[in-house]
C-alpha cells in the first residue's frame, strides 16, 4: 500500500477514459486483472466500461492522488437502460470486433466464453423482480496499491450525492469479492440476494459467491 497523497474525487471526464479502461481492466477478477482469464484488453475493457464512459459519462466519477487517477465509479441511473443499450448496440460491435480480430480463436477466450454460456444456460444471470426499487447501478474498482485508504468511500459517496440531486430512489450492484461485499455493508448498502457464479470455476477451481447489495437514496 502506498502513502496517501492528497485524494481529490471528481466527475469523469473525456480524458480519463483510457485510465478508466485500464483500472478496470487491471482489477477485474476480485482485484486482480482481465489477461488471467481472456486475451484481447479492448474487447473486456469495452465490455466493462463502454456503456458508462460513452453513453452515461454524467454518472461517472474518478479519484485522484496527487493527480493521477487511481480509483473509478462507473454508474448508470437506469440499469435497464444499460442492458438494452448493451445487447441493442455494444454486444453486436463487440462480437464482430472478436470475429475480425481473432479472438474467438484463441483457446483462453474460448474456455472463457464456453464458461459463461453454460452460467447463462444454468439460469445463474436469472434474478427474481427484486432490483425494481433500486434503479441506479454501479462498479467501482480501485487500483492495488491504493485501496484501504478511503478512496473507495470518496467515490461512493460523491455517487450518492450525485442519484440524490438527479431524485434517484436507490441502487444496487452486485459483486463476487468477500471483501468488496464487506466494503458495501460499511457504505450502508443491504444484502439483497446471494448466489452463486461457475464461470471462472475452470480458473479458481471454485464456485464464488454473487452478491446483490441495495441502498435507498
Ligand atoms: C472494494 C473497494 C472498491 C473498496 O474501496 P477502498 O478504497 O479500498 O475502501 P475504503 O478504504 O473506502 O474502505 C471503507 C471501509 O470498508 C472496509 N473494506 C474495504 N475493503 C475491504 C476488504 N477487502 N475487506 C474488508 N473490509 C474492507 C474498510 O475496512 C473500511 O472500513 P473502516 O472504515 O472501518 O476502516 C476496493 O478495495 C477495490 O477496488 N478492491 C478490488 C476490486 C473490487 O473488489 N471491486 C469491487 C467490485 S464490485
Amino acid at each position: 500500500m502506498q502513502n496517501a497523497g492528497i485524494m481529490n474525487v471528481r466527475k469523469f471526464e473525456f480524458k480519463d477514459r483510457e485510465r478508466v479502461r485500464e483500472i478496470f481492466f487491471n482489477t477485474v477478477l476480485l482485484g486482480e486483472p482481465a489477461s488471467l482469464f481472456f486475451e484481447g484488453k479492448d474487447i473486456i475493457s469495452d465490455a466493462l466500461t463502454l456503456y458508462f464512459t460513452d453513453y452515461e459519462p454524467q454518472s461517472c466519477f474518478v479519484a485522484e492522488v496527487d493527480s493521477r487517477v487511481v480509483g473509478c465509479l462507473i454508474g448508470a441511473k437506469d440499469r435497464v437502460l444499460v442492458e438494452k443499450t448493451s445487447f441493442d448496440k455494444i454486444y453486436p460491435r463487440l462480437i464482430w470486433k472478436a470475429i475480425t480480430s481473432g479472438a474467438f480463436l484463441k483457446i483462453k477466450n474460448l474456455r472463457f466464453i464456453c464458461a459463461i454460456l453454460v452460467s447463462a444456460v444454468k439460469g445463474e444471470f436469472r434474478l427474481a423482480d427484486i432490483l425494481k426499487d433500486y434503479p441506479a447501478t454501479l462498479h467501482i474498482n480501485i487500483d492495488k496499491g491504493f485501496r484501504a485508504l478511503d478512496i473507495g468511500t470518496g467515490l461512493i459517496n460523491a455517487y450518492l450525492n450525485y442519484l440524490k440531486s438527479e431524485g434517484i430512489r436507490g441502487v444496487s450492484l452486485a459483486t463476487m469479492s468477500e471483501g468488496a461485499a464487506k466494503f458495501f455493508e460499511k457504505q450502508g448498502f443491504k444484502l439483497l440476494y446471494k448466489g452463486k457464479r461457475s464461470y471462472f470455476k475452470f480458473l479458481l477451481r471454485k464456485v464464488l459467491p454473487i452478491y446483490i447489495y441495495a441502498k435507498s437514496i
